[in-house]
């Protein structure tokens, strides 16, 4: 049963003044004053003025992280703020919660923040004014800029932000470009002087890309020489644009580069009052610890939607990985339309006998025949009306009966301004049959040109169809989205999104589908913004005859473990259900849980592998996922984690002659019972992995 979120908050905040709350422009001058640490100490942010200019330094257990970094502001039409800077006032607080996530990696996260608020004020004629907000955690550091309203800054149109990140060595970097339009390239990992993005720009199998600058993307990762991580990234993205960080190899530094408009010429309108984005560093002795940080969501506000129980953390199939292997089209007219009545009850039926909650159909309504290829995409989707050989109400009638929830489909083709228009009437259309989730898509350049997928003016698009969606009680999964800053804390709605290369590109290219270190490097980066619908579980890794040549690089324990390692409250099993059947290892598709209790990145780093436990909420359960990349490996999996007493533990890994390229489907199941003083030996292919199901006897 789900508690109402009212219920949710277990222990209220408490926020009170750390020593002096107020201090004179003398007291905070000085540099205690002007430092504040993480409630166990392990961060100290520090900041300064210098020659009227305003930064700050973050250190980690006393060795610098950031170095000396400045920050400040452009706007046209107006002189820069950024000189001539100095601090009014000095604020000290802190804050120590309990909240609960209606669904995610865990139940209960804890919020434990030092707050520092730095008012600052220009020593020239205009005495324009702006706050510095800066949270301070153990697991990394959060800072916003705040301008109050006044009489010389009123609306604005901010042409730059100039927040700097200096570092303090060449580090190891994972990264992905700065692209103003898509998320779905390739990581690269190169040394940080290494980066560059110019070289990502000609990109086959990608409708839409804009990469203007040596920038990258984040959620950024490194690691650095003495084997410290941090990562990159931004929480509460809320009517501004997105952030990308432009690379400056000489100087070891990063500074923002907010995605621009053409049409705006500029990055941000804004008028005052208004706060920005966090800009957030997550630091961790750990590869793990950045996969069980909670910066992100933390730094958004609480639930503003209330209980949101209408919604279930499921699996789902779907009418889907057929079009990518051309077996079926979404258009009607190409004689080979996957959304029909019949099919799609196929599916339900299947979905029925295995535990699988939901079922996505794409291709149902009208518009597909105009979909690639053409410029003008306005107005060309319907979102209510079905194709003729689709009956919707039919198919949804049929489900209800079988315990099992339709999954809309609207496919926007980047031209947001008809969705708009119809969202409403969409979403009514949802509720009305009891549909609770849609995945959108915006694939193509963005309609107006001149505005791209990152920018402002989508960031509102997506935000609303985020609200729309919830007054109508639909939960929105978008591909070709805006990245996720950890918005699902104050909208649940927001359940996942894809913002990633995902597993369709093994479908689309030979040479340009995704290598085996792809998800061992996507957990430490694109999965620290949050749920990633990946689509796991393809069962039929060469994809011969439909794709000769064409496959998944990965073993099919590699698939399996996914469903551990990736977080999404909605979780695919994405191959075609003739796939699936008589085959053993679906069995753990079937058992495996979506929702949890807890948490647990047992092991892993960057690029190479991952194992992570999770406890499932409302059992006893625990699952286990481990993936690896190019590398095979040994790994001992110590079973500490169990709470006392006996599981019987079902364990799907990969054969002795397992191997992603030439022997990828070789799994071995073993059933054995362990208890939390036991370790068991798992070997892990080239390309391979595992997962265990381990059920409280
Ligand atoms: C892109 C999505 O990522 C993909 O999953 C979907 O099938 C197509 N758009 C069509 O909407
Ligand atoms: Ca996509």
């Amino acid at each position: 049963m789900k508690t109402s979120h009212s219920a949710l908050i277990l222990c209220l905040g408490i926020i009170f003044c750390l020593g002096s709350c107020v201090q004179t422009p003398e007291e905070s001058l000085s540099s205690e004053s002007m430092t504040l640490g993480s409630p166990e100490g392990l961060n100290t942010v520090r900041f300064f003025i210098k020659d009227g200019r305003f930064g700050y330094t973050v250190a980690h257990k006393n060795s610098t992280v950031i170095d000396s970094s400045f920050i400040g502001f452009e706007f046209r039409d107006l002189p820069a703020f950024g000189d001539g800077l100095e601090v009014l006032t000095v604020t000290k607080e802190k804050l120590s919660e309990t909240w609960e996530m209606p669904w995610g990696e865990q139940r209960l996260v804890q919020n434990n923040y030092h707050e520092i608020v730095i008012e600052l004020g220009e020593t020239g004629e205009l005495k324009r004014r702006m706050d510095v907000i800066c949270r301070v955690y153990d697991d990394g550091v959060g800072f916003r800029y705040r301008f109050p309203e006044q009489d010389n800054l009123g609306e604005i149109l901010i042409t730059d932000e100039h927040t700097e990140f200096a570092l303090t060595g060449d580090h190891d970097v994972w990264w992905i470009p700065g692209d103003w339009d898509i998320y779905e390239h390739l990581y690269t990992h190169t040394k940080f002087s290494g980066i560059d993005a110019i070289s990502k720009r000609d990109h086959p199998n990608l409708a839409q890309t804009y990469i203007p600058e040596n920038a990258v993307n984040t959620p950024v990762t490194m690691k650095t020489s003495e084997g410290l991580y941090l990562s990159f990234h931004e929480a509460n993205l809320t009517d501004y644009p997105g952030m990308t960080l432009k690379v400056d190899a000489a100087n070891l530094t990063m500074t923002s580069e907010l995605v621009g408009s053409e049409l705006l010429g500029g990055k941000a309108v804004k008028t005052t009052p208004f706060v920005t984005p966090w800009r957030t560093i997550q630091i961790a002795d750990r590869a793990g610890d950045l996969i069980e940080s909670n910066l992100i969501v933390n730094l958004n506000e609480p639930n503003k939607l209330g209980n949101v129980s209408w919604f279930t953390p499921m699996k789902y199939i779907g009418i889907w990985w057929e079009m990518h292997m051309e077996v079926s089209s979404w258009d009607m007219a190409s004689g080979k339309h996957g959304a029909t009545t019949e099919h799609t009850k196929d599916y339900i039926d299947f979905a029925a006998e295995n535990n699988i909650g939901g079922v996505l159909v794409e291709g149902w309504n009208t518009g597909w025949e105009h979909w690639i290829g053409f410029d003008d995409r306005e107005g060309v989707f319907d979102f209510v009306t079905p194709y003729p050989d689709y009956d919707l109400n039919d198919v949804v009638q049929y489900a209800r009966e079988k315990g099992v929830e339709i999954i809309m489909h609207h496919e926007t083709s980047a031209a947001p301004r008809t969705y708009d228009q119809q969202m409403d009437t969409a979403y009514s259309l949802m509720e009305s049959l009891g549909i609770h989730s849609v995945k959108t898509g915006y694939v193509g350049k963005i309609i107006p040109e001149g505005e791209y997928h990152h920018g402002q003016w989508m960031v509102n698009h997506y935000r609303r169809a985020l609200l729309k969606g919830a007054e109508h009680k639909v939960a929105i999964n978008a591909h070709e989205p805006i990245k996720a800053t950890g918005i699902r804390r104050t909208y649940p709605n927001a359940i996942s999104r894809e913002g990633l290369r995902g597993q369709e590109f093994n479908a689309w290219s030979v040479e340009k589908g995704n290598p085996p270190e792809h998800l061992p490097t996507v957990v430490f980066t694109r999965m620290l913004a949050g749920p990633i619908d990946f689509t796991p579980g393809i069962f039929k890794i060469k994809l011969a005859p439909e794709k000769p040549g064409f496959q998944i690089n990965t073993t099919l324990a590699h698939q399996l473990g996914l469903y551990v390692v990736i977080y999404s409250p909605i979780q695919m099993a994405a191959d075609l259900i003739e796939n699936y059947e008589g085959n053993d290892a679906f069995q753990f598709i079937r058992e495996v849980g979506v929702d949890w209790e807890r948490t647990e990145v047992l092991d892993g780093d960057v690029g190479d592998f991952v194992v992570i436990a999770r406890k499932e909420r409302e059992t006893e359960n625990w699952f286990v996922g481990g993936i690896t990349g190019t590398a095979a490996r040994t790994y001992t999996l110590n079973l500490e984690f169990l709470d006392p007493g006996s599981y019987t533990a079902r364990i799907y890994k990969d054969a002795p002659d397992a191997h992603w390229n030439d022997n990828p489907t070789a799994y071995v199941i073993d059933e054995i019972t362990v208890r939390n003083t036991d370790e068991v030996v798992i070997d892990m292919a080239e390309g391979g992995g595992f997962a265990i199901s381990l059920f409280k006897q």
